[in-house]
């Protein structure tokens, strides 16, 4: 059983999703561009780390569930459904940029099968739906929005135990057929509408973005009036109406998709004739953020960043992933540079930068250093011996823009600490 599946392109998205439905007993081809990477993949070698993401492909590849192949063509010959999982750039403007979604879709026009159904799974803006079935011009064909929810770090999971599944379409039967895709997840199903399901996922993706920069403002607050934003955040959670999710303050939110999918959403809302000025806000506290934690570096060594040495850990945009887009810390580093410090860093999986020093050990970066920065939320971060790291810097001051640190530990090290919003 299962349903024949074609996936075009094989990102972060596409490679999920696809690998996820072979586990779940679908027959999955995954088709990109790039044929070093089709070979690779073949061979179970990916191009991003995701846990758990390689045993599903693995598995899928063994048990023939899984296949590579080069182009969109090749894969969307024989589907049932065809998943369009292709990079939406964000545009000069900030809207997304449609530029991939409709090259996919022509190429897979003339040869998909009567009845199969066309899915949007790239974030698009409303009315991509409208646009894919334009370029398709295929009246046996639908098309069908079926936006992701995948967080980078824990995509596999969140792919196969959803919070729900949402389905846009206009066409009753074809929603009822992509829901049937997951009916071994059992969860939530919304079907509703092309243009709400596109909603959905960007008003998702601007209200969490809130939420973050909510917490950053509030612990902002917590500074200026002696607060600890750690026990304020506590003291909210618990109202079930607020809860405690995506309310870790840090250096600010970055990845491939808030940054891109908030200013998107403003610039929807602007066509539309809406100015979203909530939104606006958001992202304006959240630039400030990432000034802020440089101030904080600033401070740390004493008062001018020329010439000062910086320890870095972290520089993915958060845990568990390799993924530098957007990343906060990179955007600090970069500034701290910029303003005349010398940092070097150290990150569990990143090994090599273009424009920073990369260490081998996180002990090692700490080396003859005046203060030690935290910026990414890595886990192996909170157990590091901070005694050897004191031992190693020249200074004694952590800024820890992730409150990730014991603080009462690092105080009774000597070290001067400073956390966010306490
Ligand atoms: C985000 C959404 O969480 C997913 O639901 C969505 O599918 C995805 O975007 C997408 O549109 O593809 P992701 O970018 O992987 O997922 O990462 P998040 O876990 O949402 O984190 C985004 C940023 O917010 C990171 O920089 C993270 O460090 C920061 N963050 C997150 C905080 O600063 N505080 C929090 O409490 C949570």
């Amino acid at each position: 059983m299962g349903s024949r599946i074609a996936i075009i392109g094989t990102g972060y998205v596409g490679l999920t999703t696809g690998a996820c439905f072979a586990h779940l007993g679908h027959h999955v081809v995954c088709a990109d561009i790039d044929r070093a990477r089709i070979e690779r993949l073949s061979n179970g070698i990916l191009p991003i780390y995701e846990p758990g993401l390689q045993e599903i492909v693995e598995a899928g590849i063994a048990s023939g569930h899984l296949r590579f192949v080069v182009g969109a063509a090749a894969a969307a010959k024989d589907c049932e459904f065809a998943y369009l999982c292709v990079q939406t750039p964000q545009g000069d403007d900030g809207a997304a940029d449609l530029t991939y979604l409709q090259q996919a879709a022509a190429e897979i026009a003339s040869v998909l099968p009567a009845h199969a159904v066309v899915v949007n799974k790239s974030t698009v803006p409303v009315g991509s739906t409208k646009v894919v079935e334009r370029v398709l011009g295929r009246h046996d064909v639908s098309v069908v929005s079926n936006p992701e929810f995948l967080r980078e770090g824990s995509a596999v999971s969140d792919f196969l135990k959803p919070d729900r599944v949402v389905i846009g379409s206009d066409d009753p039967s074809a929603a009822t057929r992509v829901a049937d895709l997951y009916s071994t997840t059992s969860t939530h199903l919304i079907v509703t509408d092309p243009a709400s399901a596109e909603t959905i996922k960007y008003a998702a993706n601007a209200f969490l973005a809130t939420k973050i920069s909510f917490v950053n403002a509030v612990a902002a607050v917590c500074e200026a009036v002696g607060a600890d934003v750690n026990d304020v955040v506590l003291g909210l959670g618990y109202d079930k109406r607020i809860g405690h999710e995506f309310l870790r303050p840090g250096p600010g939110w970055g990845g491939s998709c808030f940054p891109k999918d908030t200013r998107a959403m403003v610039k929807i809302a602007e066509d539309a004739g809406y100015d979203f000025n909530l939104l606006k806000g958001v992202v304006v506290v959240n630039d400030e953020q990432r000034e802020r934690m440089v101030a904080k570096v600033e401070r740390a060594v004493g008062g001018n960043l020329d010439g000062a040495v910086v320890a870095a850990w972290g520089l993915t945009f958060k845990a568990n992933t390799d993924d530098l887009r957007e990343s906060p810390a990179i955007a600090i580093i970069t500034e701290l540079i910029a303003r005349g410090a010398i940092v070097k860093a150290y990150d569990p999986q990143v090994k090599s930068h273009p424009t920073i020093t990369v260490g081998a050990d996180a002990y090692e970066v700490c080396d003859g250093a005046d203060a030690l920065v935290v910026l990414t939320e890595w886990d192996e971060f909170r157990w590091l011996d901070l005694a050897e790291a004191k031992r190693r810097l020249r200074g004694s001051s952590i800024v820890d823009t992730r409150n990730l640190l014991d603080r009462s530990a690092a105080i009774r090290l000597g070290f001067s600490y400073q956390g966010v919003g306490r």
